[in-house]
């Protein structure tokens, strides 16, 4: 894995858009995050679009993960994030963007269809963000790296980082959500990883440092071969090189 350690987050947004910038071409597969660390590379994606034109027509997502149970219409559910921040600001057709759904009686089968649809469109690109804990999409400590596309319990430390969203009520946020599995994420043929400010900093060093165990879910990127990890000063603090 390569390392992009950067002054602040704009300066790691700006890497994260460098990085993406080659595949906002017709055909490619984006993999996308939600939560705060994509913003600003979505914010340069929009720009991007407004200012030289560049073309989402051709070109399909799939995002990591959604909550269980809340209406779409619901400001933080996953769907009506990527909406907001990118999908209803560039050119992209409805039919090509894909979050799974929360929603529904078969939140199992609705998770194997998803898989299904990521393995007849590969993703050439995945964006992560990472969890204080290492998780990455939700992805919690102790799941397996076979995972595929899954419904998912989230743990405590998840719950509690995501209740700034929720009026600051841990009990307001949805304590499952589906979410690509381990294994679907290592098969995007790139990902790019940005990390930043001092909480991610242990879940960094493990990422990065620490052996490849299920207990960081994010260390197992360390074997896949064309990943690069952005993380300003405050994310790198504890790297010890
Ligand atoms: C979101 C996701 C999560 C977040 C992680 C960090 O789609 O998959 O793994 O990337 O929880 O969240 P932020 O960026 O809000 O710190």
């Amino acid at each position: 894995m390569k390392v992009i350690i950067t002054k602040d987050y704009e300066e790691a947004s700006d890497k994260m858009f460098e990085e993406m910038k080659e595949f906002l071409v017709p055909g490619k597969v984006l993999g996308l995050a939600t939560g705060s660390s994509p913003l600003g590379l979505y914010a340069r994606m929009v720009k991007d679009h407004k200012e030289n034109g560049t073309s989402y027509k051709d070109i399909k997502t799939f995002n990591l993960d959604e909550y269980v149970g809340l209406p779409l219409t619901h400001p933080e559910s996953y769907y009506a994030f990527m909406h907001t921040n990118l999908f209803d600001q560039i050119d992209i057709p409805e039919e090509n963007t894909h979050v799974p759904s929360g929603l529904g009686e078969d939140l199992e089968g609705q998770a194997a269809h998803y898989e299904e649809m990521i393995r007849e469109n590969p993703i050439d690109i995945q964006v992560l963000g990472i969890g204080s804990d290492g998780h990455i999409a939700f992805n919690e400590p102790g799941t397996d790296f076979n995972s595929l596309t899954h419904v998912t319990d989230l743990l405590e430390p998840t719950i509690r980082d995501n209740a700034r969203f929720f009026d600051f009520d841990m009990d307001k946020v949805p304590h499952q959500a589906v979410t690509q599995g381990i294994a679907t994420i290592l098969r995007a043929k790139k990902i790019i990883l940005i990390g930043t400010g001092e909480n991610k900093a242990k879940a960094v060093k493990a990422m990065v440092e620490g052996p490849i165990t299920e207990e960081c879910p994010a260390s197992i990127l360390q074997k896949h071969d064309n990943t690069v990890i952005v993380v300003d000063e405050a994310a790198a603090s504890l790297l010890s090189k």
